[in-house]
């Protein structure tokens, strides 16, 4: 398995460019599954998650094609399909994979998903997914490990009134997928705001999808018999972008982040202006982060979109780290998303964890030692805690990484900073 080896210290200056959104990336792959046209996306992320989607939807009998792979643009064509299988090698490795359920029984009448299971950080089911399909006329039973649905007498899904218990992310995008193609009308309520919804909604509109409500909690799709190809370049990546944001203010740098979408990336703007740190916006899509003058902790609380995401919550805790004063960070989507706290301890952090609550006391001289990466926001939380660190940190399994940001080693190299991927069969 590689390694990064990170000798911190180093203050970030340059310039990087934002990839697009792995999460917007996705389920833009999966609704492919829509329609028998070609759909070509652009500005996807060359990041390991798309390989295993694009891997996924081959076996599920789509043709993907690209330059190469990684590629920045793929063309996704699923001439017929029957019978869809999403087997459980592929599942295990990304819990996305379950985007590929809402389409697959809105074209075909039936699919085999293999069930996701829990991972790092939570349990994460996906019944909100399951009772929503059920509603829409799928029986849906799990046995041998797989979801087995299927619409009754090979019909087609029926429009219904969804109202989610808990706001779901790829939940919302999988019913909004499936509704797409269903009979009638079905209405969404307390469905997630996160820009990637946003973003797919405005691909399946040019596949010929009518939905109605975008960037409100309820959506109203009416189903239509057939969609059609279309052509879509996805957003960029906040998550990525928030990150390197966090890169400038912790390591005292100047970063100028640019392709990225400010409007996207507000609940951490506000919270790094209360930290001390300046962002400004150049362009519209383009942003500089100066090194605080004074960084100065505060408390922060994870939400669903437009709060604060739980995504860059382990980069937050980083920069908290070397922020004056105490910080509350409080954890409310995944109920065991802190598994980096304890390696920050390691090196040096005065961190303490009370149930979903980890208190931060900052700053704290932070030294390099080897730490483990347990997810892929961990990972990057880790990743900054190590650029300022006094020495050298070594991150283990950084596969982690790999699947979420874009060539992360070369961007913060060329920005200044002293990082090394060590090859599993190398050094
Ligand atoms: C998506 C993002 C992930 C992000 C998360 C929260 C993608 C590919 N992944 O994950 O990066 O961290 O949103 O912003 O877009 N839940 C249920 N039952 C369900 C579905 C969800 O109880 O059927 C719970 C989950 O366990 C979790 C909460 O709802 O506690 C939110 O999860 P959800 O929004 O579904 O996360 P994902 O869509 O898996």
């Amino acid at each position: 398995m590689d390694k990064f080896k990170i000798r911190g210290g180093k203050r970030l200056h340059g310039t990087v460019r934002i990839s697009g959104a792995k999460n917007s990336a996705l389920p833009a792959m999966a609704a492919a599954l829509l329609t028998s046209e070609p759909v070509t996306l652009h500005n996807i992320p060359k990041v390991r998650d798309i390989i295993t989607m694009s891997k996924l939807l081959a076996f599920m009998s789509a043709r993907v094609s690209a330059h190469e792979i990684p590629a920045e643009s793929y063309t996704i064509e699923t001439k017929s399909m029957n019978d869809a299988v999403a087997p459980y090698e592929l599942v295990k490795t990304m819990r996305a994979s379950i985007l590929t359920l809402g389409p697959a029984i809105a074209r075909s009448g039936v699919a085999h998903v293999s069930l996701p299971g829990g991972c790092a950080i939570g349990a994460r089911p996906v019944d909100l997914h399951l009772a929503a399909l059920e509603k829409m006329g799928a029986r849906i039973a799990t046995e041998h490990g797989y979801i087995q649905a299927s619409v009754p007498n090979g019909g087609r899904l029926k429009g219904a009134h969804i109202v989610f218990e808990k706001i779901t992310v790829t939940g919302t995008e999988n019913i909004l997928m499936a509704a797409t193609l269903a009979e009638g009308e079905t209405i969404l309520e307390n469905a997630a705001r996160e820009p990637e919804i946003t973003d797919l909604i405005h691909l399946l509109r040019k596949m010929g999808a009518v939905i109605h409500g975008e960037d409100t909690s309820t959506l109203r799709v009416r189903g239509v018999e057939k969609l059609h190809g279309a052509t879509h370049s996805v957003i960029p990546d906040r998550i990525e972008a928030g990150t390197f944001l966090i890169a400038g203010a912790i390591t005292d740098g100047e970063l100028t982040i640019t392709d990225c979408n400010p409007g996207h990336l507000g609940a951490l703007l506000a919270k790094l202006g209360t930290d001390g740190v300046s962002v400004e916006r150049l362009e519209p899509s383009t942003l500089r982060v100066h090194a605080a003058k004074r960084l100065v902790g505060s408390d922060v609380t994870t939400e669903e979109y437009p709060g604060f995401a739980t995504d860059i919550q382990a980069q937050y805790m980083a920069l908290a780290t070397q922020a004056e004063g105490t910080s509350v960070i409080t954890e409310t989507i995944f109920e065991n998303r802190f598994l980096h706290a304890s390696e920050m301890m390691r090196m040096g952090a005065n961190i303490s964890i009370d149930g979903r609550r980890a208190v931060v006391h900052g700053p704290a001289k932070l030294s390099g030692t080897t730490v483990q990466a347990s997810d892929l926001r961990a990972s990057a939380g880790l990743v900054l805690a190590a650029l300022v660190a006094e020495g050298e940190t070594l991150i283990e399994r950084v596969y982690h990484i790999d699947r979420g940001y874009e060539a992360i080693v070369e961007k913060l190299q060329a920005l200044g900073a002293d990082i090394e991927r060590l090859h599993a069969t190398g050094s």
